[in-house]
């Protein structure tokens, strides 16, 4: 296989994150423990993973950072905007993620990544209130406001490139509009005030026009509507979404494709989970909910293939809740009663109880998402990049089929990717290491 021709990755990469909060705080912090400690990040596959070159008797299994050339640790310098945090160190201290001690050796590199005033509208979140907010009205000017300040932190901070993935919270359940529809009924909407554009939809217009990868972390509709997937193509641009996979879906796409390979059948699953960050506090209000949800139940059904499965997958009842509840922060608790059936259809039960640490698990996803876009953008990629789903709940396909929800073929999609890439044969089957 020939390589591709990859430029370099040399210069500074500016990650920079619409929303300061729980995730965004956490990311920074850990990456700057990591290159002043030397310590590994624990969790980013770029980082720390293995990829198998060649057949098992070759014996060649690099780590993924050494065999692409993604851009080093060292190399990172961080912005973001948030209407309510003021710097990475006190979104760091309010949410609670992270302790004091671990906080203590960067809190001054923490405290230097101020927050760029936001383009916000409670309308969209009307759990929060923003104070530190663009004073533009016009949407056609909070989009411009944004560029500007995209260039002047690409200027200020002598970066080479940049990548902008969302942090920020969940907004209202929208479905996809006229406005949506072309690059110029969206860019007409922006200067007419457009209700139907939200400010996260800004923030990808902002970041597509300025040539800045966008990653989605969120469930918002907003790199996967028409416009910005033709934006993303004209501007020769990669975008990626959405919802960065963690906590209890990460644990559905590792339990479903299990039961599907044993050929066990499925009846019901429910999930819940308690939740005290500010992300609960948005998700506690149903139209956000609304958003995180219709991203949360597509899991099942595209790994079971219930149209191809109907003895087995045909009948379920699958529920997902959020319940927001203070005491814990950031460490959710999420509860699943799995109901499945075997042999003669004789009924057993599955029960999880995953005490995890949101933002602990958000972290490395945010790292890997940014360097692989980086990547991506050097590889001469534009549009979806539909071999980063591995990271994401409601992945975003490159076409009108469906994104692969089963985390491991996903791993194997993104291994292959870079194998491709790098000029080496894809494997095709499942790998160890
Ligand atoms: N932590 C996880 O495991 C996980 C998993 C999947 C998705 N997510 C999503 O990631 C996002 C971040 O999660 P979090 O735990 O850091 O939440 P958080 O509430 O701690 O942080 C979100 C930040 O975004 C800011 N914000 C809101 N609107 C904004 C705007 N228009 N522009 C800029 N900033 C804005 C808020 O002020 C807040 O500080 C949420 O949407 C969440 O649903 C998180």
């Amino acid at each position: 296989m020939t390589a591709r021709n990859i430029a370099p990755a040399t210069g500074k990469l500016g990650v920079l994150t619409p929303g300061l909060g729980a995730v965004a705080s956490t990311f920074i912090a850990g990456v700057l423990t990591a290159r002043q400690d030397g310590v590994a990040p624990l969790g980013s596959v770029s980082q720390m993973a293995h990829i198998r070159l060649g057949t098992r008797e070759d014996d060649n299994n690099p780590l993924i950072r050494d065999f692409a050339p993604l851009a080093s640790l060292d190399d990172i310098v961080f912005g973001g905007w948030d209407p309510i945090s003021a710097n990475a160190l006190e979104a760091a201290r309010t949410c609670g993620v992270l302790d004091e001690r671990d906080l203590a050796p960067i809190s001054s590199e923490l405290e230097g990544i101020v927050a760029m005033d936001a383009v916000f509208d409670q309308k969209w979140v009307s759990r929060l209130e923003g104070t530190r907010v663009k004073t533009e009205t016009n949407k056609w000017d909070q989009a411009m406001a944004l560029m500007a300040d995209i260039e002047r932190f690409r200027v200020e901070n002598d970066c080479d490139r940049l990548v902008m993935v969302w942090c920020g919270s969940t907004e209202a359940f929208q479905e996809a509009s006229e406005v949506h529809e072309t690059v110029a009924a969206f860019e007409q909407g922006l200067k007419d005030n457009d209700d139907n554009i939200s400010p996260s939809q800004i923030y990808v217009y902002a970041a597509l026009q300025s040539d800045v990868p966008f990653a989605n972390g969120a469930p918002n509709l907003s790199t996967d509507l028409p416009c910005m997937i033709e934006l993303s193509a004209s501007r020769g641009v990669p975008i990626a979404g959405k919802d960065f996979k963690t906590g209890q879906t990460l644990m559905k796409t590792l339990i479903a494709p299990g039961l599907k390979a044993r050929m066990l059948g499925l009846r019901g699953w429910y999930s819940t989970n308690i939740l005290g960050n500010r992300d609960g506090e948005v998700l506690d209000a149903p139209e956000n909910f609304k958003t995180k949800e219709e991203s949360k139940l597509g899991v099942l059904h595209k790994i079971l293939q219930p149209e191809v499965y109907p003895d087995l997958y045909g009948n379920i009842d699958h529920v997902v809740r959020i319940n927001y509840y203070p005491p814990r922060g950031d460490n959710k608790e999420g509860w699943d009663a799995i109901d499945i059936f075997g042999w003669m259809g004789y009924p057993m039960q599955i029960k999880i109880d995953f005490l995890c640490r949101d933002s602990i698990l958000a972290a490395p996803i945010v790292l890997d998402l940014a360097l692989f876009m980086d990547l991506a953008s050097r590889a001469g990629e534009a549009g979806v990049q539909e071999w980063l789903s591995f990271y994401l709940k409601a992945p975003q396909s490159n076409g009108e089929h469906d994104a692969e929800q089963d985390l491991f073929i996903q791993q194997t999609k993104l291994k292959n990717t870079l194998r491709e890439w790098m000029g080496e044969q894809p494997v095709t089957h499942s790998e160890a290491g």
